[in-house]
């Protein structure tokens, strides 16, 4: 190569994002001083990556340190950020502004149908109530020396509703439990599901009765809100209509 053949040209260094301006429009409620709800505005600065649980943090840590949220592991893991944004069920943490029409406010308020205590936190008690009564856990007999075997073709049968992480974004998002509290919900069906399939639990039948109730899964109406709302994907109103068909047989 010849020293007229060298490419002298700089590498091309991509200009870094500047940040911009969003509005962020937040339903608050403190039972303390507010006899109800109301909205009030925040400005913050963002980048195409952040995501709307970065812009409460701002809020919090650099506009009004009263703002309350939940969130714990920032990741779409714990499942503690659920809130309604821009009208939809969504984890904060898993929300990117580039997602978002930010043309127009954004708009953050607490998932419905809970008891609201403050800002964008609800009483979630009502909701694990009614995943502690479908009863969320493996029951056997058998005591193996080791580990209980269950082929693939077995596991697959539940691997979908394994995936919960008990956001509530499902049964908040749902018409009938908006109406009646009462309603177990899409989440503590999806938990009973998996344990129902479960090759190696023998209680799928007491599962089966206690969602027989009037208030179990006949309460469904097959909206599919529940299924749109599930940030990790599952397919929600599947596997109602599976726990259904499992009331209607007897037996998973
Ligand atoms: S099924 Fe999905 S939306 Fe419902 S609680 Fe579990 S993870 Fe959240
Ligand atoms: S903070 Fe854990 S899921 Fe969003």
């Amino acid at each position: 190569m010849t020293e007229s053949q060298v490419d002298t040209a700089a590498p091309q260094v991509e200009e870094p994002e500047k940040p911009f301006k969003v509005e962020i429009v937040v339903r608050r409620y403190s039972s303390e001083t507010d006899q109800e709800p109301y909205w009030q505005s925040f400005t913050v600065d963002m980048y195409s990556t952040n995501r709307i649980l970065d812009a409460l943090h701002q809020i919090k840590w650099e506009q009004d340190s009263t703002l309350a949220f939940r969130r714990s592991c920032a990741h779409g893991v714990c499942g503690s950020d659920a809130m309604r944004i821009n009208g939809r069920n969504r984890l904060a943490c898993k929300t990117l502004i580039k997602d978002l029409d930010i043309t127009k406010p954004v708009y953050v308020e607490a998932i419905k149908g809970l008891p609201l205590e403050r800002d964008l936190i609800v009483d979630m008690d009502p909701f694990f109530e009614s995943f502690k009564e479908v009863q969320p856990f493996l029951q056997a007999s058998d005591k193996p020396e080791k580990e209980r075997i269950q082929s693939i073709e077995d596991r697959a049968v539940f691997d979908d509703t394994t995936k919960c992480i008990l956001c509530a974004a499902c049964t908040t998002s749902c018409p009938v439990f908006w109406t009646d509290g009462q309603y177990f919900g899409p989440a503590a069906i999806v938990n009973a599901h998996r344990f129902i399939f479960d090759s190696r639990d023998e209680a799928a039948s007491t599962r089966l009765d206690i969602l027989n109730d009037q208030e179990g899964v006949w309460r469904c109406r097959t909206t599919f809100n529940c299924t749109e709302a599930c940030p990790r994907g599952i397919e929600v109103t599947k596997a109602i209509a599976e726990v259904k068909q499992a009331v209607l047989r007897g037996r998973p």
